[in-house]
């Protein structure tokens, strides 16, 4: 193959169009070198919090027939042992400002976090968003994205992308797992998972559809320099190449990578390269956002 799948977000090159989603499989020192060994194009973090976490009880992370579904809680080291990983030496305040001086090329900043007892999505909630993005928007050089959840109402894309433009984020990764699904297991009559009463994020072949709109839609809003990063129910390289007419720079892989684990880095990658190839495309940009209308 004389293409490639060469990339960038933010200004970041990437070797290639795929790498891994935040996510259950990207928590310890082990599985985050696992994925620097890989082909995958970059090494998302699971989001983290001051103080490591254990997260919630057990079973938190189940597949199901179409994709996957969990309640994870949070589970992290504290963002002191990710600052170590990432080899900086100075001392931090705030886990932005923290990050802002580390090694790390991105920032994705999640607000889209449906698992945590008590607290609302804040970005379903358009005014702490604001103040949120406002206060972290310019501490630091690094490009910061945000990790945004579904949104299901054109209103509501139009609301967040004048917030994106107005705090100059580099990036935004859609989209977070649909939150508070719940998957009943008729023989056992309970749910598949123990927290929240079964309740948690849906990935997987399920929300697909779901991304693609908010890629789409997102893609039509934001200006060029926004770049757009996607993940929700990419098992091949025709999902990466759908997500890459709808517009986006690169693609996160989430459930795939817990059930297929470092293999699917390669795997989509080349898939992807062999669907450009019969198409005549040389390159990403050739194809980022050019879906047709019928
Ligand atoms: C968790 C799940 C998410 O979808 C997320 O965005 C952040 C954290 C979790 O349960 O750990």
């Amino acid at each position: 193959m004389h293409n490639n799948s060469h990339t960038e977000i933010a200004g970041v090159q990437l070797n290639s169009y795929v790498f891994n989603a935040a996510g259950a499989r990207d928590v310890t020192y082990e599985e985050l070198t696992a994925i620097g060994k890989s082909e995958s194009s970059a090494i998302t973090m699971k989001s983290c919090t001051i103080e490591p976490r254990k997260g919630n009880e057990e079973p938190r992370y189940k597949d199901i027939p179409y994709g996957s579904i969990n309640s994870m809680g949070l589970p992290n080291l504290g963002y002191k042992e990710y600052i170590k990983i990432s080899l900086c030496r100075e001392d931090y305040i705030t886990m932005l400002r923290a990050f802002q001086v580390s090694e790390v090329d991105l920032i994705e900043v999640n607000l889209s976090c449906p698992n945590l007892k008590g607290k609302p999505q804040v970005a379903y909630d358009f005014e702490q968003c604001e103040e949120i993005i406002g206060e972290i928007s310019d501490i630091g050089k690094k490009p910061i994205g945000v990790k945004l959840p579904p949104y299901y109402d054109f209103v509501h894309h139009q609301m967040m992308s004048e917030i994106i433009r107005k705090y100059r984020i580099k990036f935004v990764t859609l989209i977070n797992s649909i939150g508070n699904a719940l998957f009943i297991d008729a023989e056992q009559e309970a749910p598949v998972i123990k927290p929240r009463e079964g309740f948690g994020g849906l990935g997987g072949h399920y929300i697909k559809p779901v991304a693609l709109a908010n890629v789409r839609k997102f893609y039509k809003l934001l200006p060029e320099n926004v770049s757009i990063v996607g993940c929700g129910g990419i098992y091949t390289g025709k999902d990466a190449f759908e997500f890459l007419l709808a517009g986006t720079s690169a693609v996160q892989l989430g459930t795939i990578f817990m059930q297929e684990g470092i293999n699917c880095f390669g795997r989509i990658d080349m898939e992807l390269r062999q669907i450009m190839e019969r198409k005549g495309y040389t390159s990403i940009a050739d194809v980022r956002g050019k879906l047709k209308s019928l």
